[in-house]
C-alpha cells in the first residue's frame, strides 16, 4: 500500500459509500490498484445464501482484484441498528479489524476504509469510529452530505477529527437533495469553515454513475 484513507461522513446517509466508490473509480482511472473495506456494517441482504451488506458488496465489486467477502466486512449485523447495540453478543474488536486491514493493505496501491455512521458513532460499548481511524492510523476524508443542517454537522465533525490528532486529508461535498436551495453558497461557506482541501463536489445524479462522479474528484 502506498496510501490509505479512512472515509467518514457528517452522518449516516451522508454519501460515504457513493464517494468511496467514486474514489475507487478515480484512483483506477489514475492507473492505481485499489481495495476497500467496510469493517463494520449493520443491515444486510441475503445473497448467495449468506447475509451481505450492500456497501461492502459495492466495495468488493469495485476492488482491483477479487476479494473474499469476510475480509472486507468482518462485522455484519443483521439488524439496521447501531453496531454497539446490534453487536451485544459479538462485539466489534478493533484488533480483529486490524488483522483484516493488514492483509488487505498489502494487496494494492490504495486502500479505503468506510466507517459506519458518523465520526463519533459507536462501534462497541466503549469505542467509536474515531477510535478505529486512530487504531488504523489513517488520514481521514470527510464526506459532507450537502443538505440543510450540513454546515453544523461538518464543522463539528471537522473539529473532532482535528482533536483526534489525525490528519484530515480533505473533504468531499455530495449533493444529496435536488430541491436544496443555494447549494453553491452553502459549499462556499463550507470551504471557508473547513481549512482543508476540497477534493470534489459530487453532483446529484438521479441515476448513479460512479465513473461520472469520479470525474468530479481531484486529489
Ligand atoms: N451523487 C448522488 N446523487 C444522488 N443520490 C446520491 C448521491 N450520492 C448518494 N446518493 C444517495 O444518498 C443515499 C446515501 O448515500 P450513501 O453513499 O449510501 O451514504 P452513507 O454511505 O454515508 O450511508 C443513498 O440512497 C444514495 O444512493
Ligand atoms: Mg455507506
Amino acid at each position: 500500500m502506498k496510501q490509505g484513507y479512512f472515509i467518514t461522513g457528517t452522518d449516516t446517509n451522508a454519501g460515504k459509500t457513493c464517494a468511496t466508490i467514486a474514489l475507487m473509480r478515480y484512483f483506477k482511472q489514475q492507473g492505481k490498484t485499489i481495495v476497500g473495506m467496510k469493517p463494520v456494517a449493520s443491515g444486510g441482504i441475503v445473497e448467495k445464501g449468506g447475509l451481505k451488506n450492500e456497501d461492502a458488496l459495492l466495495i468488493q465489486k469495485n476492488a482491483s482484484l477479487p476479494l473474499e467477502y469476510p475480509l472486507i466486512n468482518p462485522y455484519l449485523y443483521e439488524l439496521p441498528v447501531s453496531p454497539h447495540i446490534a453487536g451485544e453478543n459479538n462485539p466489534v474488536k478493533l484488533s480483529e479489524i486490524i488483522i483484516h486491514y493488514d492483509i488487505l493493505k498489502k494487496l494494492s496501491d490504495i486502500i479505503l476504509v468506510e466507517g459506519a455512521g458518523g465520526w463519533l458513532s459507536p462501534l462497541n460499548a466503549s469505542q467509536d469510529n474515531s477510535d478505529l481511524a486512530k487504531a488504523l492510523a489513517l488520514p481521514v476524508i470527510l464526506i459532507v452530505g450537502v443538505r440543510l443542517g450540513c454546515i453544523n454537522h461538518a464543522k463539528l465533525t471537522y473539529q473532532s477529527i482535528r482533536h483526534s490528532g489525525l490528519t484530515c486529508a480533505g473533504w468531499i461535498a455530495v449533493c444529496l437533495d435536488p430541491t436544496m436551495l443555494k447549494v453553491d453558497d452553502n459549499i462556499n461557506t463550507l470551504k471557508e469553515a473547513l481549512s482543508i482541501p476540497l477534493l470534489g463536489v459530487l453532483p446529484y445524479l438521479e441515476h448513479l454513475d460512479f465513473d461520472l462522479l469520479a470525474e468530479h474528484i481531484c486529489i
